[in-house]
This record gives C-alpha cells, sequence and structure tokens, in this order.
C-alpha cells in the first residue's frame, strides 16, 4: 500500500512538472477573407473564404483565433468591426465559427481584438490605456460579447506603435551605415511608461472580468509585427494571468516599410550584418530572458509571402538585402501590392507549359543553413520590366520553425493566418498545407 501510494505520488509529480508542453497549434482566421473576390485565372470561380472551409484545418487546431473585434472610438467598447458580416442574422459569423469549433472537443474559440485590421482613428489603442475608465468599458463589453456569442476567450492583438523601419540611401555601400544607424532607435511613442503600465493593468482587468464568467475562460495576447516588447510588455506582470502569449515573428521587413530594399521578412536567426533584434530568435529570447515559462511562448509563422519589384539596379545575385524598386504587383487573390497568398506564390515557382505571353516562373533558393528563409526570384527582363523577388513561408521553412519551437520546447506555434494558406489544395493537392507541416514537426 505504502508501495502503491508511493508510486502514484510520484506520477504525479512526473505529470506536474513535465507536462507536455509543445503542444498549442493557435490557427487565426482573419474574417476579410470572407469578402475576397475572386479575379484572374488560376482560382475557381468560388474563390472567397467561407467559414465552412476552415472544416479541413480544426482538427489540426487547439485554438481558432478570429480575427478582428475592434474598439469604438469615444466609448471605447470593444465592439465587431463587421456588425452586418460579425453578428447580423444573414452571415452571423461569430456564432457560426464559435459553433463550427465547438464541433471539436479540445478546440476553443477565441475572439481577437485589433491585428491591424482595426485602423479608424487608430490611436485609441494608446488612449485606452491611459484610462482607467475606458479601459473598464473595454473589458465590459468585451467579456458580455464573448459570453454572449459563444467564445472561450479573447486575445488581445494591441496595435501598439511599431518600431521605425530602418533607412536605406541609395548609394553603395549605405547598408552598413544604414545598419549602425538602426540601433540608435528615435522613440516613437513619448508615453512608453504610462502604455506598458496600462496595458498590465487592462490584462489584470480583464482575466478578472473573465474568470467571473468561467475560470476556464481564455487570454492571450498577440504580438504584432514590429511591436517592441521589450518597450510595452511587462512580462513578470502579466505572464501568470494569460494562458499564451503569441508573437507573430514576422514582416521585419516588408515592402511597405522598406520599399527600396527586399530583404528576409521572418528570419529565424540574425542574418549577418542586420539588427540583431529583428529575428524569431531574438524576439522570443526577451521573453525567455524575463522569466515566461516556455510553455506560455507560442511562435507566430505567416502563410504569406512579400514581394519587391526588382530593376536593373538590382544586384542580379539575388542574394537578399538587395536593391528594389518599390512593393511587387498585386495577385488576383489578395489584391495588395506586395503581398501574395501562399497558393499566389505557389503558382509563380511553376509555369505549365511555359505559356506564351506569361512570365517565365521564380527561382526558388533554399537556405541550407536553415537560419534565414527561402525566397524566389525573377531578374528583369530586356527592357526592364517582370523584376521581381519574394520572401515567403512555405511547408518545408514552417516545419523548420516548428522543429525550433519543439527544440526550445516552447508552448506552440500559430498560423497566421488560415485564409493565406492553400486552404484549397491548388499547390499539391492537400488542404493547409503550412498548417499540417507545422503541426506534423511538433510532434
Ligand atoms: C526595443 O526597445 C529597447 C528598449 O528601449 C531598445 O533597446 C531596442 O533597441 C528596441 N528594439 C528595436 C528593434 O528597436
Amino acid at each position: 500500500m505504502k508501495f502503491l501510494l508511493a508510486f502514484t505520488g510520484l506520477l504525479a509529480v512526473g505529470f506536474a512538472t513535465n507536462p507536455p508542453s509543445t503542444t498549442k497549434v493557435v490557427c487565426y482566421y482573419d474574417s476579410k477573407s470572407y469578402v475576397r473576390e475572386f479575379e484572374g485565372c488560376i482560382y475557381p470561380a468560388q474563390a472567397r473564404m467561407l467559414p465552412n472551409d476552415l472544416d479541413p484545418a480544426l482538427s489540426f487546431c487547439s485554438h481558432l483565433v478570429y480575427g478582428y473585434a475592434g474598439i469604438q472610438p469615444d466609448t471605447y467598447k470593444l465592439v465587431p468591426l463587421n456588425e452586418n458580416l460579425d453578428i447580423d442574422r444573414s452571415h452571423d459569423n461569430y456564432r457560426t465559427i464559435t459553433n463550427l469549433a465547438h464541433k471539436y472537443p479540445n478546440l476553443k474559440a477565441l475572439l481577437s481584438v485589433g491585428g491591424d485590421a482595426d485602423n479608424d482613428d487608430a490611436n485609441k489603442y494608446n488612449l485606452l490605456l491611459e484610462s482607467a475608465q475606458a479601459r473598464t468599458a473595454f473589458v465590459n463589453s468585451g467579456v458580455l460579447l464573448a459570453q454572449q456569442y459563444g467564445f472561450d476567450g479573447i486575445d488581445l492583438a494591441w496595435q501598439f506603435p511599431r518600431i521605425k523601419p530602418k533607412k536605406v540611401r541609395s548609394t553603395l555601400g549605405s547598408v552598413w551605415h544604414s545598419f549602425k544607424k538602426a540601433f540608435g532607435t528615435t522613440p516613437v511613442d513619448d508615453k512608453e511608461t504610462e502604455h506598458r503600465e496600462g496595458f498590465t493593468a487592462l490584462v489584470r482587468e480583464l482575466k478578472q472580468a473573465l474568470n467571473a464568467v468561467r475560470p476556464n475562460m481564455q487570454l492571450s495576447v498577440t504580438i504584432l509585427p514590429n511591436v517592441n516588447s521589450s518597450v510595452y510588455i511587462d512580462v513578470p506582470s502579466i505572464i501568470n494571468l494569460v494562458d499564451f502569449i503569441n508573437i507573430d515573428a514576422f514582416d521585419y521587413y516588408t515592402p511597405a516599410r522598406n520599399p527600396k530594399e527586399a530583404d528576409y521578412a521572418s528570419p529565424t536567426y540574425t542574418p549577418q550584418n542586420r539588427n540583431p533584434l529583428l529575428n524569431v530568435d531574438a524576439a522570443v529570447t526577451y521573453f525567455l530572458q524575463n522569466s515566461a515559462p516556455t510553455g506560455k511562448i507560442v511562435v507566430g509563422v505567416s502563410t504569406i509571402g512579400r514581394t519587391w519589384k526588382l530593376d536593373s539596379d538590382s544586384e542580379i545575385a539575388g542574394v537578399p538585402p538587395l536593391h528594389a524598386d518599390g512593393p511587387g504587383e498585386a495577385g488576383p487573390y489578395t489584391k495588395t501590392e506586395g503581398l501574395l497568398s501562399y497558393p499566389e506564390v505557389c503558382a509563380k515557382l511553376i509555369n505549365p507549359n511555359h505559356q506564351k505571353g506569361m512570365r517565365p516562373h521564380l527561382r526558388k533558393v533554399t537556405d541550407p543553413s536553415e537560419r534565414f528563409g527561402t525566397y524566389a526570384f525573377r531578374l528583369p527582363d530586356d527592357s526592364g520590366e517582370g523584376g521581381l523577388w519574394v520572401t515567403y513561408e512555405d511547408p518545408d521553412t514552417a516545419g523548420k520553425k516548428a522543429n525550433y519551437v519543439k527544440t526550445k520546447r516552447l508552448g506552440g506555434i500559430s498560423i497566421v493566418d488560415l485564409s493565406m494558406d492553400d486552404f484549397r489544395g491548388l499547390c499539391n493537392g492537400e488542404k493547409y498545407p503550412i498548417l499540417r507541416a507545422a503541426k506534423y514537426r511538433l510532434q
């Protein structure tokens, strides 16, 4: 009997100290995709993504995060950004999503706020943190909204001020110079301390209110790209209040931020002569150095490509960083300059039958060191047209990032977002190849 007790005690200790930490696969769904229309020849006519298209993904996810809700200026209430789509009886996406999620017993549905989708009066994200009254309005309305539509919690994808992009001058040899300059970062926010403390207070107050609904209501924080965590996130004060912190460790370089220079968007480690803080490992390290339990850190993997035009001044080897001439042209699906979804990138890597009138396919360059990522490019033709450089994530690189997460025993990986993964299986016949590869490599 004594032996048995000791044995079960051991077992219990074993489980308590050694939980399976690397288990989260946090799937973001940006509802913008619902209104995306089809244009061009690659896609079947019904190119828009509907909530039902999520179904093949959900068995791989631990969380489904619906993006995005916003903040109503003046009242500071947490509100749907698109009432017609989100809560009106015709579409009722909030309810559709939570119902869909709850078909899977272990899948949690979270409502995410911000996510760079809430651009009407962007300064409200700062102002809210400065006022206890505004925070109360936000917390009360948010908890009510989540509860009303069956969400299991709230994700704060807070729209903090961003790190300034580095400046690039057009003269040769300027890269090293601008790199050095990037270290003397001028502050973009003269109320940094107030915002940091306000965010800690917001997390504490929201946690308390969610707990009052149900003790297992979830609270997470998403660090958007180019938000400086060491400025805004007081890790020791909030880490025990959240279920996880998802770091969107991508888009360090984008054609919008750096139109004249193309570079890796989401390197895992620092490429030579770059700012050592702008990569996945540096972002994760900040949290671990501030005593975050590894199991609470989730690494965000994007499902997009960032594109730049190359011109006759671009270095012909294609090796980044290289001179570029602004964002590449919009894809038929994303319809945003400088941005391609994964299936759009995939379509550019092959040119079936070398069709006349179509540009040659892009040459893919993988990274044998597995530290920086994959890119693909095509030099301009004789008339100077058609040059393109793409930095992107694919199933292979997403798998490598999952492997990084597993090696460091972090909490998991997030896919940002499902609508830009190949949800129709156009690349190789398999739906959601990036999500699948990440999930597979976590195990
Ligand atoms: C983030 O903030 C810290 C602390 O102010 C600063 O040392 C660091 O350079 C900033 N990071 C970037 C990439 O600007």
